[in-house]
């Protein structure tokens, strides 16, 4: 209760930009703001046009928005332009000795690729790329740790033309084998191990076990050395990096590629038991990336920026690769654990790096308050002037610790809303603009058309609950669903109508204050987010089921202090298996076999039944309840059993 208050005492709090800050940066107050707003909903083709010409074309486009075929939507579909040539070619001229890439390794190793050096390598590994095979339209999947072939490995591909498809590496074989099956690839790039907390993470391994289960597509496995570790290579499939591109030429020109060419694709996970290939754009999603790099963080030439996810992720495609390189700054990438080899490892690389803009995850935040203020302490961080986070709900209380403890009362955070399928960053301050307030991602940005809606796409009133929505197409927005384009209209645009028009929607609930800032109250549907990544809960369960013991399984998600939340599986064992706590080791192997060490169930709890609606659907509500540890409350006469519900509430542990 007392932190209940406390935290409402919080939420009340605004925190305008300093007036320093404010007149440095590209947009300098609210008027700006609102000016900037009105002009892309007055002209929202123009607007994003004057935004694309920022970007060097190969071919200019001369239409803007297509909606002809919507939700089906296009983005100046006329234009050509390659995307490795927007992060590095054009910034031969004025800036080819700047470091684009600051690389630190988790031993402790630190690379410079300096932007004519990057621009030299993704030539080089481009070209390496050709001669194996792979041309414009082919697919090929990275599974890499965070090391500087991470990102040239997408830009390579960028250059000629094939659509990435990055796995990130804590994902098991038997998913990689799905996505790599999923789209086709033709070519896997991996290493030989990455690290990780001090231990070697077998990623070479691991690729060979999803070849072995059966992956006819792939041709090729393009080998990085990173650990030296000794890895069997299969002849006539397996290439070491080091024997291609370092040998290849550094000429390469960049492929012209239409704007709506597929850039990558990247596995989500949703509502069913199969993660979705959410397919993006080159140019709509450069444009996206461009702008909001720019406007969100900010960004000046002497900036150097961190952003901590890995490239695995969306966050790491947008922030640590594409944004940061088209607006020619400085990309720190770090390859290990904050907590390796000590718990003041982030704050160690800033002081070393004078990084000057932090981006990571409100899980981090909330481990870094937990591990206490000392760590933090050690080092100088007064050359951080801006903060971000992103992936989750960030709470009041880690929010005001990251300004005071890592800010030090000055730095702006920029809470920053966003998903795997917008591309881009959609609602959150801009930094010298947005009076901000702790936990709200404040406003949507200029040429981003946000709203709360009731389920007959009806505005909601201040600080009324409803589906957080998107009004209008955007330029970095997924354009479908690799494979499926029932799924993408089924998952995004089939929930909410206006007019007979589908609005975006994606999960997310979400209210409005009197200030028209929305703050985001995370998922309403079946998608769980644990330490900011995005697991469905039927790809846990149809796990689970896998398994030669289980019946049935249901898997709902607890709050959980650090984690935001962590997941609860509910196992009904097959007649004559008998719950013991090695059955509870087994499962949770078998889900981190199936998926990844990411999904491993916090808790597992065995019951004889589930709880069910007449109509046989699992009824989560009351399974959230019980795993949350309260009390059942609600209506329950749709229950099959209610016996059930009272043997769950009851069960323990065991
Ligand atoms: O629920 C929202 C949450 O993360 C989801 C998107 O997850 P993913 O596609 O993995 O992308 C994560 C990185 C962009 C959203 O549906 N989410 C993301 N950012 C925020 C957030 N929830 C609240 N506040 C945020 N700033």
């Amino acid at each position: 209760m007392a932190q209940d208050i406390e935290s409402t005492l919080i939420e009340k709090r605004v925190f305008p930009p300093s007036a320093e800050f404010a007149r440095g940066a590209e947009v300098k107050s609210m008027d700006e703001y609102e000016r900037l707003y009105a002009r892309a909903a007055a002209d929202l083709e123009g607007f994003w046009a004057e935004e694309a010409r920022r970007l060097d074309w190969m071919q200019p486009f001369t239409e803007v928005l297509d909606e002809s075929k919507a939700p089906f939507v296009r983005w100046f579909a006329d234009g050509k332009l390659n995307i490795s040539a927007n992060c590095l070619d054009r910034h031969l001229a004025a800036r080819a000795d700047k470091p684009a890439l600051v690389w630190i390794g988790e031993p402790g190793e630190r690379r410079t690729l300096s932007y004519r050096e990057l621009h030299t390598e993704v030539c080089k590994a481009a070209n390496a790329l050709t001669e194996l095979g792979v041309g414009a339209g082919d697919r090929v999947a990275v599974y890499l740790p965070m090391i500087p072939e991470l990102a040239i490995s997408l830009l390579a591909c960028a250059r000629i033309g094939a659509t990435h498809s990055v796995i990130f590496g804590g994902f098991s074989d038997t998913a990689i084998r799905d996505r790599v099956n999923d789209s086709s690839c033709k070519l896997i790039i991996t290493a030989d191990g990455g690290w990780r907390r001090g231990k070697i993470v077998p990623l070479k391994a691991t690729v060979d076990a999803a070849l072995e289960h059966g992956c006819p597509s792939v041709e090729k496995v393009l080998v990085v050395t990173r650990t030296r570790e000794t890895v069997p290579m299969v002849e006539a499939r397996d290439v070491r990096w080091e024997t291609v591109v370092p040998l290849a030429s550094a000429e390469c020109p960049p492929v012209a590629l239409e704007a709506e060419h597929p850039l990558f694709i990247l596995y989500t996970s949703g509502t069913t038991g199969k993660p979705k290939g959410v397919v993006h754009s080159t140019g709509g999603y450069a444009v996206g990336a461009q702008y909001t790099t720019r406007l969100v963080f900010d960004l000046r030439d002497d900036d150097v920026y961190w952003c901590t996810a890995d490239v695995g992720w969306v966050t790491g495609h947008s922030y640590v690769v594409y944004g940061p390189l088209m607006n020619g700054a400085t990309t720190v990438m770090f390859e290990g654990a904050p907590d390796f080899p000590d718990k003041d490892r982030f704050w160690d690389i800033i002081e070393r790096e004078k990084c000057t803009i932090l981006y990571t995850a409100p899980t981090a935040i909330r481990a870094f308050m937990r591990w206490g203020d000392q760590f933090p302490e050690r080092h100088d961080l007064s050359s951080l002037r801006l903060l971000g986070t992103v992936g989750e709900p960030i709470n009041p209380e880690a929010w005001m610790w990251y300004r005071r403890v890592i800010g030090g009362d000055r730095c702006p955070i920029v809470d920053t809303w966003w998903q795997t399928e917008t591309g881009a960053i959609m609602i959150t301050p801009l930094p010298g603009a947005t009076p901000t307030k702790p936990g709200s991602c404040t406003r949507p940005l200029p040429g981003i058309f946000a709203d709360v809606v009731d389920k007959e796409g009806r505005s909601c009133g201040n600080n009324a609950g409803g589906y957080l929505v998107i009004r209008r197409p955007w330029p970095s927005m997924l354009r479908t669903v690799w494979g499926d384009a029932e799924r993408y209209v089924k998952t995004y645009f089939s929930e909410i109508f206006v007019d007979g028009k589908a609005l975006y929607f994606a999960g997310d609930g979400a209210r409005r204050d009197e200030d028209g800032y929305f703050w985001v109250m995370g998922r309403i549907d079946d998608v769980l987010n644990v330490a900011g990544h995005r697991l469905g809960t039927m790809e846990i369960e149809s796990a689970l089921v896998g398994h030669v013991d289980v019946a049935e399984a249901a898997v709902v998600g607890r709050p959980d202090e650090l984690k935001g939340q962590a997941v609860v599986a509910f196992v009904t064992l097959k007649s004559g298996r008998v719950a013991s706590a090695a059955v509870k080791d087994a499962l949770r192997a078998h889900v981190v076999k199936e998926i990844g060490a990411l999904a491993r169930p916090e808790e597992i709890r065995f019951t004889d039944a589930l709880p069910k609606t007449r109509s046989g659907k699992i009824m989560r509500r009351l399974l959230k309840e019980i795993a949350a540890g309260g009390e059942v409350k609600g209506d329950v006469t749709t229950l099959e059993d209610v016996a059930v519900l009272n043997r769950l509430s009851a069960a323990d542990e065991e």
